[in-house]
């Protein structure tokens, strides 16, 4: 299975869906690549490192960047499904568009599975916790741990 995203920069509700995610599969590819609709605060490089310190914990999850489309990225890795989280209703017009679009791309009968978000989480996205993390506030509890130290780091 493939969850691919821009985690920019990684939440706990990505890990969440993360977590979630690798007890269905035997292995759980987290690709992280560029959403060209958004204007990315953290170089492709730091978001997987930032993506990895939050995953060390789970061993049947590989994680890595692509660059191109996201359809081309599945057929080559060879997953049977591409999941995607849902927060509210504000994603579903959103995510709906991109599963349509890709199911024209893929060919080979790839589904896009949605997973609810926790309702812990409903609320974080990447970028309010960037803009919040740029303005001084405090994110503590809305990314993991060792992500909040290596944002400080590289502040
Ligand atoms: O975490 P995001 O920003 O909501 O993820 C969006 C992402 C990266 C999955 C989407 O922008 C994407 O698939 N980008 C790769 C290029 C691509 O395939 N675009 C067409 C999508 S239908």
């Amino acid at each position: 299975m493939l969850y691919a995203g821009s985690f920019d920069p990684i939440t706990n509700g990505h890990l969440d869906l993360i977590e979630r995610s690798a007890r269905l599969c035997d292995l759980l590819i987290v690709g992280v690549t560029e959403n060209l609709s958004k204007s990315a605060r953290y170089p492709v490089a730091d978001r997987l490192r930032m993506l990895r310190l939050a995953v060390a914990h789970l061993a049947n999850v590989e994680t890595e960047s692509f660059t191109g489309l996201l359809a081309d990225y599945a057929k080559r890795r060879n997953v049977e499904a591409v999941v995607r989280g849902l927060r509210a209703t504000m994603d579903f017009e959103y995510e709906l568009q991109m599963a349509h679009m890709n199911a024209r791309l893929y060919e080979n009968g790839i589904e896009t599975l949605f997973l609810m978000s926790s309702p812990a989480y409903s609320f974080v996205s990447s970028s309010l916790v960037s803009e919040v993390f740029t303005l001084g506030g405090d994110v503590e509890g809305l990314v993991p741990g060792p992500v909040l130290e290596y944002m400080k780091s590289i502040r």
